[in-house]
């Protein structure tokens, strides 16, 4: 007997991928750039990977269809907002699809090279540039090379994880 159940890859129903995923905790984002309407899309993102120290890359997968996605890929750049401990209510907004979700939170515009910057939220910004773009099923892969770095380090990350949000427990 043993404590492990095998099933073919085809087998595997999306509910049961993604209660699987929810047993491997992760810190949020929320990913943000400017429409070609020069107005602001943000969704909450937990879907993101450091991949490369050198140039300094990483990734995050964003869901086809997502005006966040459009205004990423339009503009070839956008911001990895990493949220803080006291930012749940924010995570919620950004994964709401309420369009109004930036008049609800402080944000600035950021620089040139990457996406709105939510002030009071973020613990830290990593302001990237598009480098390459692969649609797998129905999220596509956004490698951004990272070109400006933003901490505010007052507050310790949130975690979201078996579908909680956790505050980082310092020990
Ligand atoms: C904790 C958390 C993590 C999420 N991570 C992702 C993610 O990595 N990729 C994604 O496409 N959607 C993710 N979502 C769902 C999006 O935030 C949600 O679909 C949102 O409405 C998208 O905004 P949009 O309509 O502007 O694209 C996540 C939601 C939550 C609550």
């Amino acid at each position: 007997m043993t404590d492990h159940e095998t099933l073919p890859a085809e087998e595997v129903e999306p509910d049961e991928f993604r209660d699987m995923m929810s047993g491997f905790p992760s810190g949020v984002s929320v990913v943000t750039a400017i429409g070609q309407d020069g107005l602001p899309r943000g969704m909450t993102c937990s879907s993101v990977c450091s991949v490369s120290l050198a140039p300094p890359t990483l990734v995050a997968c964003l869901r086809h269809g997502s005006p966040t996605l459009e205004a990423v890929l339009a503009g070839g750049r956008f911001a990895l907002n990493l949220l803080h401990s006291r930012a749940e209510s924010v995570a919620v907004l950004f994964a709401s699809g309420d369009p109004r979700r930036f008049d609800m939170t402080p944000w600035h515009s950021g620089p040139t090279a990457g996406g709105p910057h939510l002030i009071r939220d973020a613990h830290s910004i990593a302001d990237c540039t598009v480098t390459v773009t692969q649609r797998v099923g129905d999220h596509v892969a956004v490698f951004g090379r990272t070109r400006l770095i933003t901490r505010h380090q007052q507050h310790s990350p949130l975690l979201y994880g078996l579908r909680e949000f956790r505050p980082w427990a310092a020990t």
